[in-house]
């Protein structure tokens, strides 16, 4: 019998990433080889995010993209996972009606059922209030870091985010499986793991908390570097502060998402802190790890959101000075709180206040960085620079992308390095 072979494409959150390992070591348990040759499979599918619009464009324009390889190869099926898929349901069949498959975030345990023959077209986008996948083992795409989803969904319910009504209610994996599963990346030689979960610190499962966990992977496991994203500012306890504190296997790095900076805007995001309450936050998180990184994302042109506003979101970024930031013009997520909003920030002015961030945000960014030049650090190696294959990369406990100078290194080795020169987006260093 011809060998079967799937590819598979993913768009947006580190979630999404670690869902398609998920589902690429449910295929190949089944006899299904992976492909990087779209022409090449017998199954395609795209898993999708839909956050902010574009996003969700990009999967369905890449999906009828590979549509012409279905005149060639009559049973080729195509499918669509993760955001989009549950967003648009059925919705999805009748539009797209050479598309086979539109599976949801929460029913990956039925694809294989799903893709044998009789049962396409299919919808599966049912969501589970118990889903973790638990016990499935995800086959990975890199051999530095291994993504491990600790928790799913979300019930913060911001008013501007489609996630909870794409990935569901709150739900925690039990720890003991989260353990097993990084000692066993441990075992296959990974030196790095990322706790994922779309509101991390809202772990708990039992009498286990986001801090009993961290401290538990950090120290019982052998794993030498631990990161987690993304917490939520108000979740953020002294605990978790603590844990980090005391166990150097915790990277520096701390992803905190801020929105905006004016209270007003916050309130209307239902994001549950103030502007000082933000502020203090990180202000204790500095105290308690005074060498931190901290990343941020940012939404312009939230509805309502004045000139007064915005630059309540300068100011903050001036206090705070981030060493990165994700930022986004706000749109329109059907469903959410916000869609019932008037959107009246004019498209133009969002533009201009994107603009206006990221010029600030380099310049955060390059300051941060310099102050780094001199200083002794060490670098996890992931592969090697875009620009010069002969010298390798690796990221520094605290996120920043170093290129090193003059040396030979493997990917996956941890390296002493002095930074000797910082531009606004990388770091250079030599071995030391
Ligand atoms: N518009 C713009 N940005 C958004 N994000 C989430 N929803 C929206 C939206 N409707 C951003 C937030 C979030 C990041 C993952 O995407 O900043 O933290
Ligand atoms: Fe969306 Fe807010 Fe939940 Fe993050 S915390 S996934 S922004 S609802």
């Amino acid at each position: 019998m011809q060998e079967k072979k799937f590819y598979l494409e993913t768009y947006g959150c580190q979630m999404n990433e670690a869902d398609s390992e998920l589902v690429s070591g449910i295929l190949q348990q089944t006899g299904y080889k992976l492909t990087d040759t779209p022409a090449e499979a017998h199954l395609i599918l795209v898993n999708s995010c839909s956050v902010r619009e574009n996003a969700d464009k990009r999967a369905l324009a890449r999906l009828s993209q590979f549509k012409s390889l279905k005149r060639r190869k009559p049973d080729l099926l195509l499918g669509l996972m993760g955001c989009v898929a549950q967003r648009d349901k059925g919705k999805v069949l009748a539009e797209l009606p050479y598309i086979d498959l539109v599976i949801g975030p929460d029913s990956y345990r039925n694809l294989t059922n799903l893709i044998s023959q009789k049962n396409v077209p299919a919808v599966d986008v049912r969501l589970s209030r118990t889903e973790t996948y638990s016990e499935l083992v995800p086959s990975r795409k890199t051999k530095v870091n291994a993504w491990v989803s600790i928790m799913r969904g979300c019930d913060k319910f911001c008013s501007f985010c489609i996630v909870p009504l794409v990935r569901g209610r709150e739900r925690s994996r039990p720890p003991a499986s989260i353990i097993d599963e990084v000692r066993r990346a441990v075992d296959q030689g990974y030196k790095e793991v990322t706790l994922l979960g779309q509101n991390v610190n809202a772990y708990h499962h039992s009498e286990w908390r986001f801090p009993d966990l961290l401290q538990a992977v950090a120290t019982t496991t052998g794993i030498q570097r631990v990161r987690f994203t993304s917490p939520h500012p108000s979740d953020f306890d002294l605990k978790t502060l603590t844990v980090i504190r005391d166990n150097r296997q915790i990277c520096r790095h701390l992803h905190l998402p801020l929105q905006a900076g004016s209270s007003a805007v916050l309130k209307r995001m239902n994001r549950n802190y103030t502007q000082q309450d933000y502020l203090e936050t990180v202000a204790r998180i500095r105290e308690y790890i005074p060498s931190v990184a901290i990343s941020t994302d940012i939404i312009v042109g939230f509805p309502g959101e004045t000139e007064a506003d915005f630059e309540e979101t300068l100011k903050v970024m001036e206090l705070v000075q981030f060493d990165a930031a994700f930022m986004f013009k706000y749109s329109i997520r059907p469903g959410t709180k916000a869609a019932q909003f008037v959107d009246d920030v004019p498209d133009a002015v969002k533009g201009q206040r994107l603009k206006t961030i990221i010029t600030l945000q380099k310049k955060h960014t390059l300051t941060r960085n310099t102050a780094l030049i001199g200083s002794n650090q060490t670098i996890l190696i992931e592969g090697v620079s875009r620009k010069n294959p002969e010298e390798p990369i690796g990221r520094t406990d605290s996120n920043k992308l170093v290129v090193v100078k003059n040396a030979k290194c493997a990917v996956g080795e941890i390296m002493p390095v002095q930074i000797i020169k910082a531009t606004g987006v990388t770091l250079f260093g030599k071995i030391t």
